[in-house]
């Protein structure tokens, strides 16, 4: 039987004013999942390895992880009457807005194909993917998934209906991605809860602007410009209050010298921009710091922004 094992890595989604739009990938911590071809036109969960206070809350029903949702996604399109059984070792955090879910997802789906076709173009297990999101979250949104499969920056084009078209944001060298996760959860679909079904035309015009701004600094690594177009008025005054400590950990992060920072993905992880290592390490520690002043123990994850996303390993 044929058997490939994938990696896909967190990712920071609602980067700067592109709520479910703007996501980019990070280098770890990442999911692996091996997928091994069947006979019996079965999805499996054959294990769930990793720390035990993730493994114990994951169910073991593979239509109820979303991995096995995704894995079956490719079944369906690319290998009918297949059958599959998978193995997830995680590597991410639940409910930590770092894309936990989309690292399931991503790694079995490319570990799935990987099995049916190692020259399966990625494009073609974009929507398999999102099925695995849907799961998770509610919502297929993409912003997490297109990060995690492809890498760098990319934006997210919404059609009407579900699809979504991708474009391939430049990453300026040196960039640096600071991620600080609060030791508590939010889940996604809590966080899409507090989100207003209409926002104040003065915000979305805010965020427009921004998202302009942010696409020519990227372009040009014009860090300044990038700085002042990473606020977002869409999703983070309604989510900051999942937070505690959310001002206090952003201008913690700007008097360290951070480009910016806001909320990754649904948080409560939140993220800071910087322009090198040495800003990124000492902005990690200030996020920290403010958590632990609020005597909420925080966890800090230095990393470049990842080209090359999921990745068949063996
Ligand atoms: N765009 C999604 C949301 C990302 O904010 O709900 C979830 O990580």
């Amino acid at each position: 039987m044929t058997r490939k094992t994938a990696v896909a890595a967190a990712t920071v989604a609602n980067l700067g004013p592109g709520f479910d739009v703007l996501g980019l990938c990070l280098e770890g911590p990442r999911d692996t999942v091996t997928a091994e071809l069947t006979t019996d036109g079965l999805v499996t969960l054959v294990d769930v390895t990793g720390p035990i206070e993730v493994v114990q809350k994951l169910s073991g029903d593979a239509l109820q992880n979303c991995a096995g949702v995704s894995a079956k996604a490719v079944l369906d399109a690319f290998a009918p009457g297949a059958g599959v059984r998978l193995w997830l070792d995680k590597g991410l955090p639940l409910g930590s807005g770092l894309g936990s879910s989309s690292a399931s997802s991503v790694a079995a789906a490319v570990a799935t194909a990987a099995c049916i076709d190692p020259r399966m173009p990625k494009d073609f297990l974009f929507s398999a993917v999102r099925e695995g999101e849907r799961l998770a979250t509610g919502t297929p949104h993409p912003d997490n998934v297109a990060p995690c499969l492809f890498g760098g920056i990319v934006a997210c084009l919404h059609g009407d209906d579900e699809h979504v078209d991708l474009v391939t944001l430049p990453v300026p060298r040196g960039l640096m991605v600071v991620a600080v996760k609060p030791d508590f959860e939010v889940k996604t679909a809590d966080a899409r809860a507090v989100l207003p079904k209409e926002v104040p035309m003065k915000d979305a015009v805010r965020n427009l602007g921004a998202m302009a701004g942010l696409v020519k600094a990227l372009a040009t690594s014009d860090f300044q410009l990038l700085g002042r177009c990473l606020e977002d008025r869409l999703a983070t005054p309604y989510r900051k209050r999942l937070i505690p400590g959310y001002d206090d950990a952003v201008e913690a992060a700007l008097a360290a010298h951070a480009i910016g920072a806001g909320i990754s993905g649904s948080g409560p992880a939140m993220f800071a921009l910087c322009g090198d290592r040495d800003d990124a390490l000492a902005v990690a520690d200030a996020m920290v710091e403010a958590f632990e002043r609020r005597q909420i123990k925080a966890r800090a994850i230095v990393s470049a922004i990842d080209l090359d996303g999921a990745q068949v390993v063996s």
